[in-house]
């Protein structure tokens, strides 16, 4: 997730920036950059890496001046180098932008037709070309960026100044955060409150579709197309970790809360409804490769595998070809058998995990055709697959996996319908109603997210517990291990995530009054089945909690507690169900008083086989 900085105002703002910028390290970043205006033209900076190295060619080529911008980059269009650092420059006009616009190639396209030459490959630099042909039509810079703006469609914070109207800074916000900053007698914008918080208390989060003008006398509030708007700043009374946080206690809770927008931005520009269909230059493998594979093999470790695992389910039930999922590290520990008509999908929500990249590499060895599906953009793993198919979950702080782990199952549901259309194995309607229910998904996400309370309650009569059984079957399985693995990484409670199925054949040994189960029971094909497997552990005193669907009737007579979800797709609920247990665990933590955000022993990223 990129930052945004802005300042106008009486002071330098070069130590303003640079510290705003600092305070939005924790969102992640891979590159830096400034653009400042002295007085004549407006200077940039950038440097990849940390901001050390801003910092460093900062000292090389200073900047100096009173209205600026300021950027980190997460990349996303373009890989993490100097030339697609923002601010992007076109003519007299210098930009930042965090977000991602959905029909850069086609606004690229026409704008190369008409004699533009890009210095990037971000979708970025686009706008900042609008911006200033816009200008050179004669506009000032708010009516430019408003014309601008009106050819875009994707999500976007912009902040933008322009050499020949040195006097304010104007912005705009669709989907992407923005807050705007009250000085006294000068201005701030920011992507978040931290950035600017110890230079005012006093701000306004601008709403979806708000655009400012920000001048050394205050804002000018109006909604894109110009209509005025009155709206107050608050005084922030966080701290500056708090506010990092966004009020929320540990980035892990944030991070939940956060996946419907990552879901937005993972699928954001992929999804054609009206054809029913994915949009190919988006998903890393083209139609001839979809057509001729005869397997898919996905490989992956830890939480990734549970989404692989997904993956292979999804694979087998709407693109009817045959798909494994393995261990990373068992794939390499034996002699596995894969060649030229096997699709190998990597997993990897940061691109590095050693265990992954070596078995991409035996299965690069033998010829099979490779994918990678990651969460940090020319990483590893994907530079060493050649194809790639990026989650857009933003940076991921907290060590337990929960926003990039359901990007990771959204695109798992792309690559299969994509899959698919290919193989004319899926009808247009049922193709149209699988992805209308994957763009609903966030919106039922928002639902489940706030039974936050509850599920706090809950969580509290399970503190006290040694040990939890996860169980789940044919779709909901990948949901139970993950819900296990995320109660034993976080909690340190010991879990296990079970296929139902398989209760009888030897965990049942376990259950007692003191085990509290956890089925993962939405209305599918399997709920009859899981329902007797769950009778069997309440015969047996088990404690049982179920995840089922509102409407549910019958639940209450075999459950103990019940967490109550929205009906969605029955293909996709894992989308939906993983949620309640992410919580649940959290809150076990939190309870226990874990360190939720660096729980020990584990490690973000593993780069140890
Ligand atoms: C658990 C978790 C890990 C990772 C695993 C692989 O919450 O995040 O199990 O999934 O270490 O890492 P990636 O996905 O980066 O390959």
């Amino acid at each position: 997730m990129c930052g945004i900085v802005g300042y106008v105002g009486p002071q330098q703002c070069t130590d303003i920036l640079v510290d705003g910028l600092r305070r939005l390290e924790y969102r992640g970043y891979d590159s830096a950059g400034l653009a400042i205006y002295d007085g004549k033209k407006v200077g940039v900076v950038r440097a990849v890496g940390k901001l050390q190295n801003l910092v460093k060619a900062l000292r090389e080529h200073p900047l100096e001046g009173s209205l600026g911008i300021g950027h980190t980059r997460w990349a996303t269009h373009g890989r993490p180098t100097e030339g697609n650092a923002h601010p992007h420059v076109a003519g007299d006009v210098a930009l930042v932008h965090n977000g991602i616009i959905e029909n850069h190639l086609e606004l690229k396209r026409q704008l190369v037709e008409q004699g533009v030459k890009f210095s990037s490959d971000t979708d970025t630099e686009i706008v900042a070309h609008l911006v200033h042909r816009e200008r050179q039509a004669g506009h000032d810079l708010a009516t430019s960026l408003r014309r601008a703006l009106a050819l875009v469609h994707g999500a976007y914070a912009v902040a933008v100044i322009d050499a020949k109207q040195p006097d304010r800074i104007v912005v705009a916000k669709n989907a992407s955060p923005l807050v705007i900053g009250f000085g006294d007698g000068e201005m701030f914008c920011a992507s978040d409150i931290p950035a600017i918080l110890p230079y005012t208390k006093r701000m306004l989060p601008l709403e979806e579709g708000e655009f400012g003008v920000l001048t050394r006398d205050g804002l000018e509030l109006t909604t894109l197309d110009g209509k005025p708007i009155d709206r107050a700043p608050r005084t922030i009374t966080w701290n500056a970790s708090q506010a990092e946080k966004s009020g929320y206690k540990h980035f892990m809770l944030k991070e939940i809360h956060e996946q419907p927008r990552a879901i937005e931005d993972t699928l954001r520009g992929r999804v054609d409804l009206h054809a029913a269909d994915v949009v190919e230059s988006e998903i890393g493998i083209d139609a001839n490769t979809a057509r001729s594979i005869q397997r898919v093999y996905f490989l992956a470790c830890g939480t990734s595998h549970h989404a692989a695992l997904y993956g292979r389910f999804l694979v087998e039930s709407i693109a009817k070809i045959p798909a494994t999922t393995e261990l990373a590290s068992e794939f390499i520990g034996r002699d596995p058998v894969v060649g030229p008509n096997d699709l190998v999908v990597c997993v990897s929500q940061s691109g590095e995990t050693l265990d992954t990249l070596a078995a991409l590499r035996v299965a690069k060895e033998q010829g099979a055709k490779l994918l990678a599906i990651a969460n940090v953009i020319d990483s590893a793993i994907p530079r060493a697959a050649g194809s790639s198919f990026y989650t857009h979950a933003g940076p991921e702080i907290g060590v337990a996996s929960t926003k990039c782990f359901t990007t990771q199952l959204a695109a798992m549901v792309l690559l299969a319908v994509f899959i698919a259309r290919r193989r004319d194995v899926l009808d247009k309607d049922r193709a149209q109603s699988i992805l209308q229910a994957l763009v609903e998904i966030p919106h039922q996400m928002r639902s489940v997210l706030s039974l936050d309370d509850n599920i706090r309650d809950l969580a509290r009569s399970l503190a006290g517990a040694r040990s939890a059984l996860f169980l789940g079957r044919g779709v909901s399985y990948p949901a139970a291990v993950e819900g296990a693995l995320k109660l034993k990484e976080i909690s340190y409670i010991h879990a296990e995530g079970y296929a139902a199925g398989e209760m009888k054949h030897g965990p049942i040994a376990l259950i007692d009054a003191d085990m509290p189960v956890i089925a993962i029971m939405p209305d599918d094909k399997s709920y009859e089945k899981i329902a007797s497997n769950v009778q069997e552990a309440k015969a047996r005193e088990g404690r049982v909690i179920a995840v089922a669907n509102r409407g549910n009737a019958d639940i209450g007579a075999i459950a103990q507690s019940v967490i109550y979800t929205p009906k969605v797709d029955p293909l996709l609920s894992p989308l939906i169900t993983t949620l309640p247990l992410q919580l649940l665990s959290y809150f076990v933590a939190d309870f226990k008083g874990t360190d939720v955000d660096q729980p020990r022993n584990l490690a973000k990223t593993v780069t140890v086989e």
